[in-house]
């Protein structure tokens, strides 16, 4: 089957950029390598540095909050995901992480600025109950969570010491808007922390023609949700963009290389690749069916059963003094 698809995204800035991509899709479900053979043809509207902001109201999650994500992302820690940041936290700061899904690395924030009190804010009602309850377990009583839009904190202007977002503007169609907002709660002097994967950047041993298969779906449906899966080359980009300019940029790694951590990884995104919104927004989109997800899930725990794996996902972070 050959699929005529046209979306509009938006650039860097948030112009709206009109896209068609030619898709070709086997009969038995077979994505083809839609990045290494793109027919896509790009129409550029309009003036891009016209100064577009997008509420990003209509902005799709591309991962969704389903078990096999809320599992992964809850593994997360301030040492294994915010390392950059801890040198700049100490006690009585007031932080606010924005897009903090299950809680875990803000829980982690509560522990280290304690007394400070610590905000998370997440648009999905339902991880923000998730993390909640985290809150209350780990008995963390400087440290709430609540709905909010990362588009329009409800703070005063110049309110927060830190102001953090982990792996969220990629999915969001302006994140210079939404850094914008950011840099507007912060304190003179206070920080701005951001840290963001980037997917294209991703490697892997050995090869598995599947997992190949799952970035380029991955690509596809995240850039339909006019999101920017290889956010981390763009980070700094976005930040100067949005009028940041004391601005320290680092990198580390997310590295899977051991036979514990490999299967580990492998079994989580086989989950995902059959069970979360991935997997629905992927079908409903015309990218793969079902029987391509199985394949790609079947491709991932051959991959993991390697004894001598090696799977690196590089970030960038940023550290901006407001
Ligand atoms: C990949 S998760 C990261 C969660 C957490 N920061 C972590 O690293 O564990 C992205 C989170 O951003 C949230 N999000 C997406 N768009 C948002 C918006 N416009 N405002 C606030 N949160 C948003 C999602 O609901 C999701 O929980």
């Amino acid at each position: 089957m050959t699929q005529l698809s046209l979306w509009a995204n938006k650039n860097d800035v948030g112009a709206p950029v009109f896209l068609a991509q030619l898709t070709l899709v086997l009969p038995y479900g077979r994505l083809w390598p839609a990045d290494r053979f793109r027919g896509t043809l790009r129409f550029m509207s309009g003036n891009s540095a016209g100064g577009a902001t997008g509420s990003g109201h209509d902005d799709v999650y591309t991962h969704g909050h389903r078990e096999s994500v809320l599992r992964s992302h809850a593994a997360r820690t301030a040492a294994n995901s915010a390392a950059y940041l801890i040198p700049h936290l100490h006690h009585g700061l007031r932080v606010l992480d924005v897009g903090s899904g299950p809680g875990t690395i803000t829980a982690d924030f509560a522990c280290l600025v304690a007394p400070g009190e610590v905000l998370g804010l997440d648009r999905s009602p339902e991880v923000v109950a998730v993390a909640t309850a985290l809150a209350r377990e780990r008995h963390l009583n400087n440290l709430s969570f609540d709905s909010g839009d990362i588009y329009s904190l409800d703070f005063p202007d110049n309110s927060c010491d830190v102001v953090h977002a982990h792996q969220v503007l990629q999915h969001l169609s302006n994140p210079v808007a939404a850094l914008k907002e950011m840099h507007r709660v912060a304190k003179p002097g206070g920080v701005v922390a951001l840290r963001e994967a980037d997917f294209h950047g991703m490697s892997w041993y050995p090869e598995q023609p599947e997992l190949d298969e799952w970035m380029d779906l991955y690509q596809l449906v995240a850039r339909h949700n006019q999101g920017e899966p290889d956010a981390g080359r763009r980070l700094l980009h976005w930040a100067q963009a949005a009028g940041l300019t004391d601005v320290t940029p680092s990198s580390s790694n997310w590295l899977y290389a051991t036979a514990e951590g490999c299967r580990w990884l492998s079994e989580d995104w086989a989950d995902r690749a059959e069970k979360s919104a991935l997997a629905e927004q992927a079908v409903a989109y015309g990218l793969a069916d079902t029987a391509g997800l199985a394949r790609i899930a079947a491709g991932w725990r051959a991959w993991g059963a390697a004894e001598d794996g090696w799977f690196v996902m590089p970030n960038a972070e940023i550290i901006a003094r407001a």
